[in-house]
């Protein structure tokens, strides 16, 4: 974005990646010789073998995402290298993509798309029947900002909200959603289940064949949170007998590929990886980012570094 990079440019003298492309990851580790900071995006895997070989110049790294399933906290520790992040600014953003996403996979948006831009809508057409929202349960896995402003959005739709995380939200934030200990007893009772929390190893492939077969039957599944959450031969296999109705996607394993299985099927409704994609998160999300790198930089507190390893 403009303003983003009128501030690097005015404030840096910046080492940038190839206009189609990320780094490598030898081009980014030779790209961090000298240098003071790295500012990367969730597309950079900084694993250990990263760490070990990233120049010792680098005091900061802020990546462009609240997500941050693709860095090595505890390798970046080792280094005494200070990573930032960007949470709270995406909530909203991405709190309307699975509002999208829910939309559109139970009310069968593809199809309907697919019938209005083929021509193939005539007054005979079989009229798609979806799935209403309101009056449903809505699970939300995660109730972080993310599933927070989710669930807001959602009650206006007359949903009920019930929610798991690790801990009980305080009852002024809670407003009324129901909370579940154990994430099977949410599943329970998910009409349909939407999920925003981090990927890690305790929650990577959390929705599988066996984790599915808790969920009522022709439940409606969102996935705006990480693809890794979901193991898709499983998935792709309940949405095929109608086990789960539908799925709203916006993020998969190995993106931007994602599993072919998704695309053959009709009652998918798949976007690119876009849930902060808005004008004015990315630039909030930039802007963050860069008051991380000058922060620590100057050796003052940084408005949000990873304090948890
Ligand atoms: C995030 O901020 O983690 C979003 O998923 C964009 O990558």
């Amino acid at each position: 974005m403009d303003e983003i990079e009128a501030r690097i440019n005015r404030d840096y003298d910046a080492r940038r990646s190839p206009q189609d492309r990320p780094f490598t990851a030898e081009e980014l580790i030779e790209a961090s010789s000298g240098a003071d900071a790295l500012f990367v995006t969730p597309h950079d895997r900084l694993d250990s073998s990263f760490f070990k070989q990233v120049s010792a110049s680098v005091k900061v790294i802020a990546t462009y995402s609240v997500g941050l399933d693709h860095i090595d906290l505890q390798a970046a520790a080792d280094r005494k290298i200070a990573i930032a992040y960007t949470p709270g600014v995406n909530a909203d953003a991405t709190a309307e993509i699975a509002m999208l996403l829910m939309l559109g996979a139970a009310r069968r948006a593809y199809e309907g798309q697919e019938m209005v831009r083929t021509v193939a809508w005539t007054l005979s057409s079989q009229t798609l029947l979806g799935w209403q929202l309101t009056g449903k349960i809505l699970g939300i896995f995660g109730m972080g900002r993310v599933g927070q402003a989710v669930a807001q959005r959602a009650s206006g739709f007359g949903m009920t909200i019930h929610y798991c995380d690790a801990t009980r939200l305080p009852a002024a934030l809670e407003k009324g959603a129901v909370f579940h200990s154990s994430a099977p007893d949410l599943l329970r009772v998910s009409q349909f289940l939407t999920l925003h929390a981090p990927e890690t190893q305790e929650t990577h492939h959390f929705i599988n064949s066996k984790t599915i077969d808790l969920l009522p039957h022709g439940a409606i599944l969102i996935n705006a949170a990480r693809g890794g959450l979901v193991v898709d031969e499983d998935l792709i296999a309940a949405l095929k007998t109608g086990r789960i109705a539908a799925a709203g996607l916006d993020v998969y394993e190995g993106e931007p590929k994602l599993h072919p299985g998704y695309v053959a099927l009709k009652n998918t409704f798949l976007l690119p990886h876009m849930g902060s994609a808005t004008v004015e998160t990315r630039l909030a999300m930039g802007m963050l980012a860069l008051d991380n790198i000058d922060s620590v930089l100057a050796g003052k507190p940084a408005p949000s570094l990873v304090t948890k390893q």
